[in-house]
Parts: structure tokens; C-alpha cells; sequence
């Protein structure tokens, strides 16, 4: 890796921190370092996938992993979370077309924005869908789910927008569960 490469990569992961804020994802900071080592460097990680170990994420918790250049949420929600996600009828949501690249064809039901059948867990992409921030998590804004402040957008605990700017709901990168407690990106 180049000394440029090295100072672009230093400076990406302080704008993040900067953007996120202290405290919004405290597990989350405190296993960024080691998931970020092991990503590929820039050149070589277009085709590539990762493996995250999400066998320390506790209910209730989210970890935000850097894939693609992009932040990535990994969630793993509460049974308050998901009975409120689920409570939500199609009718009030803004965005009802399916983001999730692994269920084709489905509409942005709760169920259909989860890794396979595990309720629990919910992985997005953590950019917001209006001009691209990265929204606060773990229960915030309106909706108990991630909150955009650059101009209000709420979302969801599944993710959902539901109220302000942006149009769409937070988008699902291609992930499954490879074993029990790890997940593959891409
Ligand atoms: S970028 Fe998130 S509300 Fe504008």
C-alpha cells in the first residue's frame, strides 16, 4: 500500500467517525479497527467479499463494518424492534419496493429485508438515500431505527424511510449467513 493510499484510508475513517459521532455505535467503533484490517486494499476489493464474525454482537447492538468503500450496519435487533417493524402495514411506508438484492421480486415488507429467516438480523448499507450521509443508529429518530440529521431523515427499525427527504429506504448489500455467527459481504 502506498503512503498516499495510507493517508486517504486515515482520513476516510476520521470524516466517518466525525460523521457518526461518539457513542451512536460503541461496539461498532471498538471492532472497526479489526474488521477494517481485514479488508482488501481499494484496487483489489471490487469483486471481492469479506467475512464478518457477528458472534459478539449482542442483542440489541449493531457493528458497522466498511465494505466497498461504504459503511455497512449489521444489526441485530430486538423483539421490540422487530414486532414494531412488522407492525408497520404497507400503506405508511414511502418506499415499498424491495431493496434486498437477495430476495428479488419482494416488496419491503420487514421480513423481506432480513438475512434469510433470521428476523433478528438486519444488514444495510449506511448511506443515506438522499444525498448520501451516514445516518445514527441504534434506536434514533422518529421511528426508533437510524436518524439522517443533515436533513432529517427517519428511519425505520427495519430500516425504512418513513419520514423527510430521502426517497428511498437504506439499501441491503448482498450478505448471508455462511455458519452460525459469521456473515459473508458480496
Ligand atoms: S443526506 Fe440524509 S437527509 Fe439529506
Amino acid at each position: 500500500m502506498s503512503h498516499a493510499d495510507d493517508h486517504e484510508g486515515t482520513r476516510r475513517d476520521f470524516l466517518y467517525y466525525a460523521t457518526a459521532g461518539a457513542g451512536v455505535v460503541a461496539t461498532g467503533a471498538a471492532v472497526w479497527p479489526l474488521v477494517d484490517q481485514m479488508n482488501p486494499s481499494a484496487d483489489v476489493q471490487a469483486l471481492s467479499s469479506i467475512y464478518v464474525d457477528v458472534g459478539g454482537v449482542a442483542v440489541g447492538t449493531q457493528i458497522t463494518v466498511k465494505y466497498l468503500g461504504k459503511p455497512v450496519f449489521i444489526r441485530r435487533r430486538t423483539e421490540e424492534e422487530i414486532e414494531a417493524a412488522r407492525g408497520v402495514p404497507m400503506s405508511a411506508l414511502i418506499d415499498t419496493s424491495s431493496e434486498n438484492p437477495n430476495k428479488p421480486g419482494t416488496d419491503a415488507a420487514d421480513i423481506n429485508r432480513v438475512i434469510g429467516d433470521k428476523e433478528d438480523w438486519l444488514v444495510m448499507i449506511g448511506v443515506c438515500t438522499h444525498l448520501g450521509c451516514v445516518p445514527i443508529g441504534d434506536g434514533a429518530g422518529e421511528y426508533g431505527g437510524w436518524f439522517c440529521p443533515c436533513h432529517g431523515s427517519h428511519y425505520d427499525t427495519s430500516g425504512r424511510i418513513r419520514k423527510g427527504p430521502a426517497p428511498e429506504n437504506l439499501h441491503i448489500p448482498i450478505a448471508a449467513f455462511v455458519d452460525d455467527s459469521t456473515i459473508k459481504l458480496g
